[in-house]
């Protein structure tokens, strides 16, 4: 088992060098800074900025804040916010999926910076304060941006029932996942939002690769990680589901493509084909005895 995952890592680390190759020729705002004249984020100190009036604060988990209508907390570090002005910019993006609200700072932080017809936004905690919501309030956005709280990623029928009343048959453009990062309610929302893209929309995985940090994060958790290697088997195999890949630390964009994707029972599995599924199990070459391994510490 140990052999063939790290068989598949072999196998990641091919694919994705080729990919994020091909990936940051066409989407420069992987790594790209929005510090320049045309930025709208306008910096005022290395964590802190403003948008038209409002006000951000970037802050780690240790030093978090209520946030207000006029001053948010958010839980994303300055290249994360760049990144984000970059790719919105790039990728136009009408009706978005965020989970993962916490305090509303990265929800308002999209509307503003993607001016969305549709900004459906979920979190499994109850609001911390009211600042979202006077957010919404002062600058009109009640039918644009729409918080739904105490909603499980997982819970894949209330999420259909949010996408359908919100958008009727409408496609997604981008879905933003920022939530749990846990391996099956992170599959979970991916399986249920993922075939609800339309062809040439994006979804992000945020901070995927927290299982190899290096003071070791959630040893007895599932790493986030195996999604990854799903997503990198099914991009080989059905590309005409998922047509591109940026892996970028612990940032991951799939691109949808133009497959006919039925979302009622769309499993991830279905597009890593036979030989996927087996190497994914950690059983490839097993029965030829040909497993390869790893070697050193
Ligand atoms: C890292 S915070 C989000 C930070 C926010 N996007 C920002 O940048 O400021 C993660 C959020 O996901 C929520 N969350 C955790 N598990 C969840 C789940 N299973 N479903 C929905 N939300 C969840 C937490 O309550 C928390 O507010």
């Amino acid at each position: 088992m140990a052999a063939a995952l790290i068989a598949v890592g072999l196998v990641v680390i091919a694919v994705v060098a080729s990919i994020r190759a091909r990936m940051l020729r066409k989407a420069p705002g992987a790594s790209a800074s929005t510090s320049g004249s045309n930025s709208p984020l306008e910096w005022s100190a290395d964590d802190e900025f403003k948008i038209d009036g409002i006000e951000y604060a970037c802050r780690p988990v240790s030093d978090l804040f209520p946030s207000t209508g006029e001053r948010f907390c958010l839980r994303k570090p300055r290249e994360e916010v760049e990144r984000y002005a970059s790719f919105l910019a790039e990728h136009q993006s009408d009706s978005i999926f965020e989970l993962g609200i916490y305090d509303g700072g990265s929800t308002a932080l999209i509307a503003q910076l993607a001016e969305p017809s549709k900004l459906i936004a979920v979190d499994i905690t109850a609001p911390r304060n009211p600042g979202l919501k006077r957010f919404i309030a002062q600058r009109g956005l009640d039918t644009s941006v729409r918080p739904f709280w105490e909603v499980d990623q997982a819970d894949g029928a209330r999420l259909v029932r949010i996408v359908e009343d919100e958008l009727g048959s409408n496609p997604l453009d981008l879905v933003i996942d920022d939530a749990s990062h846990l391996l099956e309610p992170t599959r979970d929302s991916f399986e249920t939002l993922f075939p609800r893209l339309a062809p040439g929309g994006i979804y992000v995985i945020e901070d995927w690769s927290w299982a190899h940090a290096p003071q070791g994060t959630w040893p007895d958790t599932p790493a986030l990680t195996t999604l990854i290697f799903e997503l990198v088997v099914a991009a080989a195999h059905s590309p005409a589901a998922v047509a591109e890949l940026t892996i970028d630390g612990g940032w991951c964009a799939a691109e949808r493509g133009p497959a006919d994707l039925e979302p009622s029972g769309f499993s991830l599995a279905q597009l890593c084909g036979e030989r996927g599924r087996l190497l994914l199990a950690g059983k490839d070459g097993v029965a030829a005895g040909r497993t390869t391994e790893l070697s050193g510490g």
